[in-house]
């Protein structure tokens, strides 16, 4: 087998790697395009697939775009910046569509993608090694545990952007030679909430660097996490999410949308689905996203397998009432919907389900769903491909996908989500 070789680029992959053939096997290129003759280099053979390195581009594509960040090719976090904006609105559909296609869904109405707009990833986790020249303050490299170094990330927001700096230069302060650590941060509503994780107890001096760090920077919540025991360093305010009006704790680490826009397009569009339909569940509700929109005009059932979330939630209704905000009735249950899905006879009764699980989908869920005789289904995944599996679950129990919405949260990376919406046949 010749290492280094020329090869036309056939298609992109799911992961965004253009994919070509030599000698009969397929070869994976991270940032070639489809069309392009490229030189590239062998890195691994595997799964009966070659994984090569870009060498050179003889042939460019038309669709071949300058790269927003500098850091693109060596950051692991964005896969497509070199790509132009209609051909990688394409790929998008394509990305939806060919999942589908697998399960046997031959033509889906793939309504026009939502994109994430620039600087508006409101979650991040940076990784920072310190070793004996300094801080490395970063994302990981694709597929490694080395960490880029950045001083910018056009897709993440201003307020995590412009204090990465600063996080740098605190992490040199604070971190022994030889320490890693990883650094959460989001945009609540009210402030920035950075969580700490790392192997090492504070010192007394430690604490109170992050403690004016939190000061300085006006961080709303400021946490350090040291083999799950969680330290709170700096709770000057607690965060919030507001969702339609509702103000609702957000506890450590747990899940919101990644980008406001792309929070309020997917709400938008499940609480046009669920019109008409009067009582609805919101499963995997998580801290409420869709649920306090929907309560706004349905009757809520709300599921939710992490505790501390649905404690959230709980508080979020509570204070609503307490607020003069008029909800209709949300009753929140934690469950386990992987082990105990709700069954059929449970949801009779209810219109439509809101359903919005975790990458690896809701099987037990759906086989439940699919005997129900709920009218409509709004399936929200960040997973193409069990998305896909769990809607022809729900197609051979008597179920058409009408539309399907690609939401493109994760600008330029290789995760997609999408949004089903269902009905039961007649
Ligand atoms: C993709 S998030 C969606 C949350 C919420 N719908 C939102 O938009 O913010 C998936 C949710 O499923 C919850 N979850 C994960 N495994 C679960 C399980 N086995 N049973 C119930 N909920 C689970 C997670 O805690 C998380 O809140």
């Amino acid at each position: 087998m010749t290492d280094i070789f020329s090869v036309t680029i056939d298609k992109l992959g799911a992961r965004g790697d253009g994919i070509g053939e030599h000698d009969g096997l397929p070869v994976y290129v991270p940032q070639a395009l489809p069309g392009e003759v490229v030189t590239v280099s062998v890195e691994e053979k595997k799964r009966g697939g070659l994984y090569a390195k870009l060498v050179s581009i003889e042939e460019p594509s038309p669709n071949r775009n300058d790269p927003a960040c500098k850091h693109f090719g060596s950051c692991g976090g964005c896969r497509l910046q070199h790509m132009g904006a209609n051909a990688y609105q394409q790929w998008i559909c394509d990305r939806a569509g060919f999942a589908l296609k697998q399960h046997g869904f031959d033509d889906v109405n793939i309504l026009a993608p939502f994109f994430a707009p620039i600087a508006s990833r409101r979650r991040a986790s940076f990784k920072a090694h310190k070793g004996g020249s300094g801080v490395i303050f970063g994302f990981n490299a694709k597929n490694s545990h080395q960490i880029v170094d950045l001083d910018e990330c056009p897709v993440s927001s201003p307020e995590i952007t412009q204090l990465m700096p600063a996080l740098k230069f605190l992490l040199n302060r604070i971190l022994p030679t030889r320490s890693i650590a990883t650094v959460h941060c989001t945009v609540a509503a009210n402030g920035l909430d950075i969580l700490f994780d790392a192997h090492l107890e504070l010192t007394l001096d430690a604490r109170e660097v992050l403690a004016e760090f939190a000061v300085t920077h006006d961080i709303a919540s400021l946490q350090w996490q040291n083999d799950g025991f969680l330290d709170p360093v700096a709770i000057r305010r607690e965060p919030v999410m507001d969702f339609a009006g509702v103000r609702v704790p957000l506890p450590p680490g747990s899940f919101i949308q990644a980008s406001a826009q792309c929070e309020r397009t997917m709400v938008n569009h499940v609480v046009d689905a669920c019109k008409g339909y009067a009582r609805v569940a919101d499963l995997f509700c998580g801290v409420g996203t869709f649920t306090f929109p929907l309560a706004h005009d349905h009757q809520v059932l709300a599921v939710e397998g992490a505790q501390e979330a649905i404690q959230s939630l709980d508080a979020g209704r509570n204070g609503s009432a307490a607020r003069g905000i008029r909800l209709k009735q949300i009753i929140s249950k934690h469950r386990d919907l992987f082990r105990r899905p709700l069954t059929g006879v449970e949801l009779t009764g209810f219109d439509a389900v809101v359903i919005d699980p975790p990458r690896a989908g809701a099987q037990a869920q759906m086989i439940e769903l699919a005997k129900s005789s709920v009218q409509r289904i709004v399936s929200v995944s960040c997973n193409p491909n069990t998305f896909a599996r769990d809607a022809r679950i729900l197609a051979d129990g008597g179920y058409s996908l009408s539309s399907l919405l690609p939401v493109d949260q994760f600008l330029w990376s290789a995760h997609l989500e999408v949004v089903g919406i269902f009905d039961r046949n007649p």
